[in-house]
């Protein structure tokens, strides 16, 4: 079955990827099958200078999920290089994550990314604080959204991912935003924010207190925030959130996603992106139906 997708620059082989900070760098999890058949790889959030992230716990378990505050933990972007040599020869697309505390850096970082001839495409994480102006998340705010996008738009010539958060009151107003800036496409979205507490210590699980929730609970949250933003606006929407299985990544590409990132179901499942290849071939297969025709194939009356 051709499980090929195209999101407006690029054509992915099929539309199966990992979610950004849950997948390493990429190798890490080669041992587990052959990275070139996976849409893309999608890399761990990079910033200018290396980050050691918050102190632990920083990650929870909780009915339906897991809720971390990694802190964004990572290289560096100059480190980062080093390791984008070992996917060289991969035949995949490489999405690359990345985020700023200032809006600066956040341009620095981006120009660098679109300079490594083997990134194909910039994923930039807008649920950051602006630490300049008072620590208010890029990400919730449209003047800073469409300032953010429309200048790193300027200094990079290739394919530019947003990605939401869904911690807003409207998201299709982000959404929009980010579409007139210049975004590429769109990924439905990051993680919801989130805290436990443990009764016998009655401290909370997390030394941050609260953190981002991901992992199966959240799903109807995300494919409702993805159904929304598709009818919102024309670019592609990168359904992410929840996923586990095939029926929920098929949920996403029913409701009008065109391809899925998978995240938290890497630590249960590390072989769950290629599963989903062949679940996704079964299905198309048995349903006589193709990718094309199943993608926003959603029926509402
Ligand atoms: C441990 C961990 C680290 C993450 N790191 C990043 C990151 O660096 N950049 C980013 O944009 N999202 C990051 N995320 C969010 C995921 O990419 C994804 O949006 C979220 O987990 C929801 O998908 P899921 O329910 O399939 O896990 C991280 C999530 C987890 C659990």
């Amino acid at each position: 079955m051709d499980l090929s997708v195209n999101l407006g620059n690029i054509t992915l082989k099929n539309p199966f990827m990992p979610a950004s900070g849950t997948f390493g760098y990429g190798l890490e999890f080669a041992e587990f099958g052959d990275l070139s058949q996976l849409g893309a790889i999608v890399t761990k959030g990079i910033s200018l200078n290396p980050k050691k992230g918050n102190k632990p716990p920083r990650i929870c378990e909780v009915k339906g999920g897991m809720i971390n505050s990694i802190g964004l933990e990572n290289v560096g972007i100059d480190n980062f290089q080093e390791k984008l040599k070992k996917l060289e020869d991969l035949n995949t697309s490489i999405v690359c994550n990345f985020f700023g505390n200032t809006f600066d850096e956040y341009i620095s970082v981006a120009e660098k990314l679109s300079s490594f001839r083997r990134v194909d495409v910039l994923e930039v994480n807008i649920s950051c604080p602006n630490v300049k102006e008072g620590g208010i998340c890029f990400g919730t705010d449209e003047r800073m959204i469409s300032e953010l996008i429309g200048e790193i738009r300027k200094v990079i010539k290739k394919p530019l991912w947003v990605k939401l958060t869904p911690n807003v009151s409207d998201i299709t107003k982000i959404a929009i935003t980010a579409e007139k800036a210049g975004a590429d496409a769109l990924v439905v979205a990051n993680t919801y924010t989130a805290m436990s507490v443990d009764i016998a210590s009655r401290r909370p699980k997390i030394k941050n207190i609260y953190g981002g929730m991901s992992g199966p609970a959240i799903k109807p949250l995300s494919l409702y925030n993805v159904f929304r933003c598709v009818k919102s606006v024309s670019i592609p929407v990168i359904g992410c959130g929840g996923i586990t299985d095939i029926s929920s990544a098929l949920e996403f590409l029913i409701v009008g996603a065109r391809a899925v990132q998978v995240g938290t179901a890497n630590f249960i499942n590390p072989k769950i992106l290629w599963n989903l290849i062949d679940d996704l071939n079964g299905y198309l297969s048995r349903e006589k139906i193709s990718l094309m025709e199943l993608i926003g194939s959603l029926i509402t009356e």
